[in-house]
């Protein structure tokens, strides 16, 4: 990511002086949250403010959230201390840009209003067998079209691997909920 980006998305979270309210799951996938686990690790991509992570960790999740705002990764950090997670997070600055750092499969990989579709191949193989792919993404869909915004059908069509638990997009946003096949981890 160039410099100018990183610095305006410091400056965004600067200027919100961390996250108001309580750790919510994504909103696209608020009625899905049935479908996550309870238990195993998941990885946040885009993480910004550590909601969703925080989210995970409460559920059980040992998570581990990245964003290239080292102001964002503080707000998250701080937020899972404030919320007794300090345990099961880590918070790490990442310029995704550089691709994933590596590690182990996970079980959750959340990428919530986050897009780069060099990034997808990589996501896929990341997942443990059963595990699940929380992506949301701006779309064209009920939206003018733009550089950053996926196409009608892109997201689906992006993760052919993967089993589709439910899918939508509208109103500016794409979102799928899917799983990679095999046994899930267990404790949902
Ligand atoms: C719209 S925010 C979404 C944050 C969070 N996932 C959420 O839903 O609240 C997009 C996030 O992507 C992060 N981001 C943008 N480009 C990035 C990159 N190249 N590497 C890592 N994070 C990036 C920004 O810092 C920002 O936190």
């Amino acid at each position: 990511m160039s410099e100018d980006d990183r610095i305006r998305w410091d400056a965004t979270y600067s200027s919100r002086r961390g996250p108001a309210g309580e750790p919510t799951p994504p909103p696209a996938f608020a009625a899905h949250t049935d479908a996550f686990p309870v238990r195993g690790t998941a990885l946040d991509l885009a993480c910004g403010q550590g909601l969703g992570s925080v989210w995970l960790a409460r559920r059980g999740l040992d998570v581990w959230g990245i964003d290239v705002s080292a102001i964002a990764i503080e707000q998250a950090t701080e937020l899972a201390a404030r919320c007794g997670v300090a345990s099961r997070c880590r918070f790490d600055v990442v310029d995704l840009d550089d691709g994933l750092p590596p590690g182990p499969p996970v079980d959750v990989i959340v990428c919530h209003r986050f897009r780069d579709s060099r990034l997808d191949d990589t996501v896929v193989k990341r997942l443990a067998p059963g595990g699940l792919l929380a992506i949301c993404v701006l779309s064209e869909v009920g939206a003018a079209p733009g550089r950053f915004r996926a196409a009608p059908g892109e997201l689906v069509s992006a993760f052919t691997e993967l089993d589709v638990l439910a899918a939508g997009e509208g109103d500016g946003e794409a979102w799928l909920l899917a799983r990679l096949p095999g046994p899930a981890v267990s404790g949902r």
